[in-house]
Formats: C-alpha cells, sequence, structure tokens
C-alpha cells in the first residue's frame, strides 16, 4: 500500500509511467514501532483527480483508518489502484456474463466500474465503508449508468446482503488497506487475520454455492496472500495441507500474474486470486 511517497512520486520531474511500482521505503526520520510495515509496494495511480494532492499518510498502517478515507474522500474526485479495468478485462471477463450479479467491495472512486459497466455489465452493486466516497459515486453515475447500485458497508460485515445473491464479488486493493495493519507479515496482528477471515466469510455466504467466482487483485504475493484465502492463519498445520481449496470458504483458489507486463516494472507484479466456490477440492485427472 501507498505512504507518503505516493504524493513524492507524482513530483517527480522523471515521472515513472502510470501503473508503474514503486518502492516504498519507510520514513527514517519519524522511524517508530508501527513503520515496521511501511516496506511495502504500491503503484502510481492511472489516473488521479483531484481538488488538492492526496492526503500521503506518514504511516502506511493509515491505510487501514476509516477516518484517513473519509478525510481522502473530502478532497479527492478519482484514483485508480493498481490496474484498470482495460489492464484487467481479458483476465476478468471470461468470469462474467453480461447478467452477472456482481459486487465490488471497497471500490473508492476508482473508474473501475463505471468502466466495467460500460463494458456491457450492468448488474453491479458497489459497497465502500466511506459514506463520502459513496455519496459522491452515487451522485457521479446516477444519470450515465442508472442500474449501477452504491451502498455503504463494511466489507468484512456484508449481513445486510443475502446468501448466494452474487455470482461475482470483485476486490481491488481492499483487502489490501486491512493489510496495512498486519505489523508483521509471518505473524500477523490478530485483528487483521480476523478482518479478513471475516471478509471471506461473508464474501463466501453472499456467492452463489455452485461456481460463484471471488476475484481479488492485489500487490501482495502469493505466498502471502493465499495464507488468507485459504484460512491458514490461526489453523496450526494448515500449510501444509492442500494449497488449491478451502475448507473454511468453500472455494478453490489459484493465483494469476494480473495485467500487462508493463505494468510491473520489472519490480513488483500485481496478482490477480481467482477462488471459484466448490463443494469439494478439484481434483486432477
Ligand atoms: C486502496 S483503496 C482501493 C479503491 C478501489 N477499489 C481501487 O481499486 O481504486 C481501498 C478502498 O477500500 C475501502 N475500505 C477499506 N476498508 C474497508 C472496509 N472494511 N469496508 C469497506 N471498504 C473498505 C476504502 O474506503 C477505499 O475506498
Amino acid at each position: 500500500m501507498s505512504t507518503r511517497d505516493e504524493h513524492a512520486v507524482s513530483q517527480r520531474k522523471t515521472q515513472p509511467q502510470t501503473g508503474d511500482a514503486v518502492a516504498i521505503t519507510p520514513n527514517h526520520d519519524t522511524v517508530d514501532d508501527d513503520s515496521r510495515d511501511s516496506f511495502k509496494s504500491f503503484t502510481v495511480p492511472r489516473s488521479t483527480s483531484s481538488k488538492v494532492p492526496p492526503v500521503v499518510p506518514k504511516l502506511n498502517s493509515t491505510y487501514g483508518s476509516h477516518d484517513y478515507w473519509e478525510d481522502r474522500f473530502e478532497n479527492e474526485d478519482s484514483f485508480e489502484w493498481l490496474l484498470s479495468y482495460e489492464q484487467l478485462a481479458a483476465q476478468i471477463e471470461p468470469h462474467l456474463l453480461p447478467v452477472s450479479r456482481i459486487l465490488v467491495v471497497g471500490c473508492g472512486n476508482a473508474p473501475f466500474s463505471a468502466d466495467l459497466y460500460d463494458a456491457g455489465y450492468h448488474n453491479i452493486v458497489n459497497v465502500d465503508y466511506s459514506e463520502t466516497v459513496i455519496a459522491n459515486m452515487q451522485q457521479r453515475h446516477l444519470t450515465e449508468r442508472p442500474q449501477m447500485e452504491w451502498l455503504v458497508m463494511d466489507m468484512t460485515d456484508l449481513s445486510a446482503l443475502m446468501d448466494a445473491s452474487f455470482d461475482v464479488v470483485i476486490d481491488k486493493a481492499a483487502m489490501d488497506a486491512i493489510m496495512t495493519k498486519e505489523v508483521d507479515v509471518w505473524n500477523p496482528h490478530a485483528s487483521v487475520v480476523r478482518a479478513s477471515r471475516d471478509m471471506c466469510r461473508h464474501i463466501s455466504r453472499i456467492l452463489r454455492p455452485d461456481g460463484g467466482v471471488f476475484l481479488q487483485i492485489s500487490l501482495a504475493q502469493p505466498h502471502f496472500r493465499k495464507r488468507y484465502l485459504l484460512a491458514w492463519h490461526g489453523n496450526p498445520g494448515a500449510d501444509e495441507a492442500d494449497d488449491s481449496y478451502a475448507a473454511d470458504f468453500g472455494w478453490t483458489y489459484r493465483a494469476e500474474a494480473a495485467g500487462r507486463p508493463e505494468s510491473s516494472a520489472g519490480m513488483f507484479g500485481h496478482f490477480l486470486y481467482v477462488m471459484i466456490k466448490s463443494t469439494r477440492p478439484v481434483t486432477s485427472t
């Protein structure tokens, strides 16, 4: 996830190309306990439109704070994290039908959902826990994209949504925001393990049981992210088990490199995680 370098990057004379990945290092002038989790990577936003430059926090973990997003969305119109719809379409569209019921979690103010709509997928519900961004997005898209819904909702508690009511759930950089409070990737903070597990359980519940798909786009490498998507954290010995099926969530798991190669700048790649609801593990024949 980003740090204060988010802004510094956009101010450089020799700017990286949009979508490039850049390394983020902690501010050594302000090293404290929380700064350990600032060794993350971040991509230059594909498109940014703000009244003022984005507020870039000193601590990476600030991206896990509701107040941070509320403040940021007061001033920022549009910001695409990681990859655009265009960059992802070839990998996402095989999972979609024009009639698919799609949920986008942690939608923010990215153009992604509007681009998805314009590509012919109109049955989209977007949720974010920021009241400000949901009000802004609702207003912005009301006339041109009337079928798209915008709801204020915490993605770790989707109890307002009915069981099996979606075909596809898409998360682009939303679980990543939760992960900024991880502190130690090998021994993550209990609140992060709990929040990601709650999120996965709710997503699993609202997906149709026979083939519902959860697509997650992230900077996190499979070695670390699969521990969450397969519910290994807190399950002793689980990491020695099958890494293609999560019994806790009732879905198969696989990871792919995401986007076009030029978007990773040879340093950090993006990943697409594909989870498909199934009552049992896939058996190879
Ligand atoms: C890094 S931004 C990604 C925004 C957008 N998905 C994109 O790809 O550009 C993370 C988003 O997740 C939202 N978010 C973080 N935690 C959330 C939670 N628990 N429930 C709902 N939204 C959350 C933030 O408000 C923010 O809009």
